[in-house]
């Protein structure tokens, strides 16, 4: 029997009575690719930590090239030969690309940084690894790909043979995240291995060797790339079929969203929306795609009454809205699932019941009374379709996960029944299952006659549902596609500002 590179036996870890992992056994070959998926809060960032030196096991082992380890710290993990690309960048924002690899391990003798030395190092590891940075630009306006090809070459620097990436892919162009797939495939290639935690199964089954699937803290499959696929994985992870989407035929009639040449004047020179006009008509989906930061969430608010543009105009459901406030907005026919749900969409101290009802007080009102027992029925109704964990109608949202307060915020403005919805990032940080409803009840207001503006800077959701795409690039609409048209590859491409 060959000897694993690494080995991680029947780890558990607990966090009082809460099992985060349970006897999960992992193994990592030299040179290959492994890949952990699971839905959010499964437990791969903990065994990950775990590995790192960063939390302690409960109970488990892990042995490197057979031999039992025990890492106290990560500084005590990176001289066992691993290395951590965390979720976001730990990167120096104001410091040079070489300064940020080299730091805390500097070339050179004395204590002096040496600069020449430090570049030196860096050219000499893109080219040792077929990487691609400038030793001497400044993180902080390096674009995200860039940094996180530093954070990469900085753990090579510091002698990893394992890399853990833990969803590597989340602010990354399409482009982007093609050239991190092609320099993992590289470095495999070269001997490195990788530890990849996604919950993309198309950038999985591009990258892996073998898969290996967490459920509820434990392990409900690992597979061999070659023998599996989306399905099976996404059964493994949910532990149940989840149905296809089917999204009928419309003909899309009045428009109920119209954005006319709408411009916000930025303080450096350039507009943050520069002359945009869109229209969204009943019973269709218009989705707005964009690496964000490009003027989405400008244009939301300035829809949504939040802010005000410096020109143009707006009409929703045919009346023109334009200087209008949030509330007044609402009641011409806009329901918005917003983009950040702790700044507009809910109040920490309010109770679910409150955060559920908040918008809706008119349509339940009768005579003057608001019937309270049919608030709680309609209320209690969407926590059962949409499974929200919560302890009661009466829990104040502040201890509800964010996975359960999104789901919240999206049954409460979907009910609105407006004939116009904006939906901002609406599946974010929901798991599989929650993300699958949300899509088929998003999909039944379409039916029903909703135009929906969609944003949302997962693509593949985009693509999922949208009859039209449209891309924000710079503060300004830089193409239309239909749906029929519009494949990774086009939308990716005017994302990242090609034509
Ligand atoms: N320090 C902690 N204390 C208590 N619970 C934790 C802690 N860290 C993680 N958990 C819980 O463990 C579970 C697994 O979390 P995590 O490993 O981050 O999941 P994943 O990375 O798969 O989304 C979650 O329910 C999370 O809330
Ligand atoms: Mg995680």
């Amino acid at each position: 029997m060959t000897v694993m590179l690494l080995q991680m036996d029947s780890i558990t870890k607990k966090y009082g009575e809460f099992s985060a992992n349970r006897s999960i056994d992992f193994s990592l070959a030299a040179g290959e690719v492994h890949a952990i998926v699971g839905e959010n809060g499964a437990g791969k960032t903990t065994l990950m930590r775990i590995l790192y030196g960063m939390e302690q096991p409960t109970s488990g082992t892990i042995r490197i090239n057979g031999k039992e380890v025990s890492f106290a710290s990560p500084l005590d993990a990176i001289r066992g030969g691993i290395g951590m690309v965390h979720q976001h960048f730990m990167l120096f924002p104001s410091f040079t690309i070489a300064e940020n690899i080299v730091i805390g391990n500097e070339p050179g003798t004395g204590a002096a940084f040496n600069r020449r030395e430090a570049i030196k190092t860096v050219e000499g590891l893109c080219a040792q690894y077929g990487m691609k940075v400038d030793p001497n630009a400044v993180v902080s306006s390096s674009a995200p790909g860039v940094q996180q090809r530093v954070e990469i070459l900085k753990v090579l620097y510091q002698g990893a043979e394992i890399i853990i990436l833990d969803e590597p892919t989340g602010v990354l162009t399409p482009i982007e995240v093609q050239e991190l797939l092609q320099a993992i495939k590289q470095l495999s290639k070269q001997g490195k291995s990788f530890i990849l935690i996604s919950h993309k199964l198309s950038e999985v089954l591009d990258v892996a060797d073998r898969i290996t699937v967490l459920r509820d803290g434990a392990v409900t499959g690992v597979v061999n790339k070659q023998e599996t696929d989306a399905h099976q994985l996404s059964r493994l992870m949910v532990g149940r079929e989840l149905a296809e989407l089917d999204r009928v035929p419309i003909t899309p009639g009045e428009k109920v969203l119209e954005v006319s040449d709408v411009t916000i004047n930025g303080t450096k020179g350039k507009p943050v929306l520069d002359a945009v006009s869109l229209d969204v008509r009943a019973g269709e989906i218009v989705g707005i795609a964009g690496i964000s930061g490009n003027g989405q969430s400008e244009l939301l608010q300035v829809i949504s009454g939040l802010a005000q543009a410096d020109s143009g105009r707006l009409a929703v459901a045919g009346k023109d809205v334009t200087g209008m406030s949030t509330k007044e907005i609402r009641e011409q026919g806009l329901a918005h699932i917003p983009e950040d749900r702790y700044v507009w969409g809910a109040n920490r101290t309010a109770t679910v019941m409150d955060t559920g009802l908040m918008g809706h007080q008119r349509r339940l009102q009768q005579n003057g009374f608001l019937k309270l027992k049919d608030i709680r029925k309609v209320v209690s109704g969407w926590v059962q379709k949409f499974s929200i964990k919560t302890g009661s109608l009466e829990t104040s949202t502040q201890y509800l996960s964010g996975g359960n307060l999104q789901k919240l915020i999206v049954a409460r403005e979907l009910e609105q029944g407006t004939p116009f919805l904006i939906a901002a990032e609406p599946t974010r940080g929901v798991d599989i299952g929650a993300m699958e409803t949300i899509h088929g009840e998003l999909l039944k207001r379409r039916e029903s006659g909703t135009g929906i503006l969609l944003v949302s800077s997962e693509l593949t959701e985009i693509l999922k549902l949208s009859d039209r795409v449209l891309v924000m690039y710079e503060g300004r609409i830089v193409g239309e596609l239909p749906a029929k048209e519009a494949t990774e590859e086009r939308v990716g491409l005017l994302m990242a500002g090609g034509a």
